[in-house]
Order: C-alpha cells, then sequence, then structure tokens
C-alpha cells in the first residue's frame, strides 16, 4: 500500500511544489516507486516536471470530473520511477465541486503500483486541501522561517485536526520542514524552538537548505537531482527522502 502524502501550506512560495518533486526525484533514485498528484490550479508541479500543461488535455481536472480514470492521465517524467498525474491549464474551472466521499477512491487502483504518492496543493483553496487530506495517509508542512509563517501555522493544524475528526482519523501531521534554512540566523533560530515547544522535535528532522540550483533547476523543468547532482541541496532532499522510507 502506498504512503500518501500531502504537501500543504497556505501560504504561497513556501516551498511545497518544490519539496514534491525533488523528493519525489529522490525516492524514484533510492528505487521507489513514484506518483506526483497535480492538485494546483497554476498547475507548477506538472510544468516543473517537464510537462507542457498549455496542451488541450485531460488531467487531473478531468479525473475529478469523472471523465476518465487517473491510469489515463498518468504520464512519465524524465526520471525512472517518478510518474506524474497532471494538471492542464484552464481544467479546474468553477466547475469541479469536490464532493470528498464520491471522490475519495480516486487513488485505490494505484495503491499496489507506487510506493509513495505526493499531492501538491495550491497555496489557498481550501476544499483542494480538504479533499486530498481526506485521500492521504500523511501531511507535511513546507515552511518559511519567518514569523508570520508561525502565524498561519496554528491555523492550519486546527483545520488538520478537523479533517481527522470529519473524513480521515488516520491522516497524521508527521514534518514540518524548514525550507531555505539557514542556520546563522537568530530568528530562524526562535522560530524553530518555537515549534519545538510546540509540536516537539520529532516533527522537525528534516530542513532544506537554501540553495539556488534549485531555483535553476526548477527554470530548466527539471528536478535538481537531473539538473545537476552536486549541488548542495541534493544531500538534504536525499536525507529526507531516506527519513521518510525509515519511517514506512
Ligand atoms: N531550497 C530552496 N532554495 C532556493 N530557492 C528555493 C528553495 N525552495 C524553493 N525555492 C524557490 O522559492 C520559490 C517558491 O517555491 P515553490 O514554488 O516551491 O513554493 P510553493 O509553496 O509551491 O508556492 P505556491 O504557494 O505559489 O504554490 C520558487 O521560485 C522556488 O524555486
Ligand atoms: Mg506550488
Amino acid at each position: 500500500m502506498s504512503k500518501i502524502i500531502t504537501f500543504a501550506n497556505r501560504k504561497g512560495g513556501s516551498g511545497k511544489t518544490t519539496i514534491v518533486v525533488n523528493l519525489a526525484a529522490s525516492l524514484a533514485s533510492l528505487n521507489k516507486k513514484v506518483l506526483v498528484v497535480d492538485l494546483d490550479p497554476q498547475c507548477h508541479a506538472s510544468y516543473i516536471s517537464g510537462v507542457n500543461t498549455y496542451e488541450r488535455k485531460m488531467g487531473m481536472g478531468a479525473v475529478l470530473k469523472k471523465q476518465c480514470t487517473i491510469s489515463e492521465i498518468i504520464c512519465k517524467t524524465e526520471v525512472k520511477n517518478f510518474d506524474i498525474a497532471p494538471l492542464y491549464q484552464k481544467e479546474f474551472g468553477s466547475s469541479i465541486s469536490f464532493n470528498i466521499e464520491s471522490h475519495k477512491t480516486i487513488l485505490d487502483q494505484l495503491k499496489s503500483e507506487y510506493d509513495y504518492i505526493l499531492i501538491d496543493t495550491p497555496p489557498s483553496i481550501e476544499e483542494i486541501h480538504k479533499f486530498a487530506m481526506a485521500i492521504s495517509t500523511d501531511v507535511m508542512i513546507p515552511m518559511l522561517m519567518h514569523f508570520l509563517a508561525m502565524e498561519g501555522m496554528a491555523q492550519l493544524t486546527r483545520f488538520i485536526f478537523e479533517i481527522t475528526k470529519q473524513h480521515n482519523p488516520d491522516l497524521k501531521l508527521s514534518a514540518i520542514i524548514p525550507i531555505s534554512y539557514n542556520r546563522q540566523t537568530n530568528h530562524e533560530q526562535m522560530i524553530l524552538k518555537e515549534i519545538e515547544r510546540v509540536f516537539g522535535t520529532e516533527i522537525l528532522k528534516n530542513k532544506i537548505r537554501s540553495d539556488i540550483k534549485v531555483a535553476e533547476a526548477s527554470w530548466n523543468k527539471q528536478p535538481l537531482i537531473v539538473y545537476n547532482p552536486k549541488a548542495p541541496a541534493i544531500k538534504d532532499f536525499t536525507l529526507l527522502a531516506k527519513d521518510i522510507i525509515a519511517n514506512k
């Protein structure tokens, strides 16, 4: 059975998509079969995984409208073992509704095929977060080390708690991942201490350093491991992948 991990943070630009794509590539390079599911109407995960999101094709929008099954829309990426269920531009019209109960089984046919299914979510659409968390085993929160990001965290954890009560009692908040972490600043240290005080130390095992090669790789529509396997942040994505495998 797959581990299904939703990456969520309502703050825009907190590193969700970057983690999803690079973690997928790192897990795949460790011989795990990985599927990324793009549920963000911005289509960034599809775009940086090499999908032409401007093509008029059926993607996750069509799956949610029940026009096809998820198996029919899955594409391979240039990384072996890393597939994507893409989303194409304009697929998410206002007509898409997230009836959680009727859509809850969309991943069922894939659970024996993939070791990990990673779901990318948009910054703001609550219905999408609800749905993604209802079908996941885990939630991970990438977070910039800034006090305003800490503000949003309390709201998000309350939201996760509500999902566990209403839709998915097995859902687990398994990691908060500091992004672009720079251990030298006092401000970042203070925020880390506050997270540890509220959530305990276990939740903060992995951090992703700031590395301009990460942004360059996305610009080039490639995971970092393909674009520059010697880039410093590769170590962080690999450690995160190994940690997730060890905790399966
Ligand atoms: N570790 C890193 N080092 C340097 N740049 C990074 C790192 N992680 C992410 N970035 C850059 O930060 C920006 C925001 O990242 P990303 O798009 O992954 O955030 P997001 O949370 O998915 O945004 P949105 O909420 O809009 O979906 C991107 O330009 C990305 O390349
Ligand atoms: Mg994103």
